[in-house]
């Protein structure tokens, strides 16, 4: 499968300024994520809910999630924007952005709670976090229900763009199971540590959905080498 490249994000970029600690600064993240938004943005004029998905555990997929949901609160401010937490088995965007688990997805699949209940505000004045949530839900299942079908539906008449997290493909079924409800998939592969037989059978399991993937995202890039995997990939 043809995967569009849509940027590398440099080493360092898994520390975000809501943590506190901000070394290379929100202004610096939001120029690394610009082109990536670009291209979304052309691809996707419409907007809608972006899944970031990734082979394995630790490549990057909350990193670039919660990048992107910056960098598009940021570029875009004329528009609302929302970072989702679905990586309902490893949850952690809560604690990157200082917020409690829940309520949060899990609530508003299990209980049909209202979205103005779950969503949380954020220092960026566009930009609204859904975190995962603590309440019983049947996984992967609940990936094919109507309640996760309505939740994406409120996300999509509420922002214009939805940055959600997910679990690892080859390890659990959610994300391919999400994946065929979102507006665009961003494949994230991370630079000296992804391989490139893992992430070829990650797209393998995406190719019925080839018409939703808008790219790859090459993470905690560090030099010019690891490109060689997104050309084969290609
Ligand atoms: N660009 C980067 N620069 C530096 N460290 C990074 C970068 N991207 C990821 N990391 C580190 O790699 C680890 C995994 O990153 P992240 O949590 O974004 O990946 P993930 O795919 O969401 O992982 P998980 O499978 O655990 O949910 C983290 O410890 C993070 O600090
Ligand atoms: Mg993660």
């Amino acid at each position: 499968m043809k995967l569009p490249f849509l940027t590398r994000r440099h080493a360092g970029d898994s520390t975000t300024h809501s943590q506190g600690a901000d070394p290379i600064g929100a202004q610096v993240l939001v120029r690394r994520y610009q082109t990536a938004i670009d291209r979304i943005t052309l691809a996707r004029e419409e907007g809608g809910v972006f899944a970031l998905v990734s082979a394995v555990g630790e490549e990057g997929r909350t990193t670039t999630a919660m990048g992107l949901a910056l960098a598009a609160a940021r570029l875009k401010p004329g528009r609302q924007i929302a970072l989702g937490d679905f990586d309902l088995r490893q949850p952690s965007i809560h604690a990157r952005v200082g917020l409690p688990l829940a309520a949060g997805v899990r609530e508003a699949l299990a209980e049909g709670a209202d979205l103005d209940a779950v969503l949380r505000g954020t220092v960026e004045p566009n930009l609204s976090v859904l975190t995962a949530g603590q309440g019983a839900v049947d996984l992967p299942d609940v990936f094919t229900s109507g309640q996760f079908t309505s939740l994406l539906s409120a996300l999509r008449s509420r922002f214009s763009m939805v940055f959600v997290d997910t679990a690892p493909l080859l390890r659990y079924g959610d994300a391919s199971l999400l994946a065929r409800h979102v507006d665009g998939v961003v494949m994230v592969v991370r630079a000296d540590y992804s391989r490139l037989a893992t992430s070829r059978e990650a797209l393998e399991m995406l190719e019925p959905l080839r018409e939703r993937i808008v790219g790859a995202v090459c993470n905690d890039y560090r030099d010019p080498f690891p490109f060689n995997l997104l050309r084969k990939l290609g």
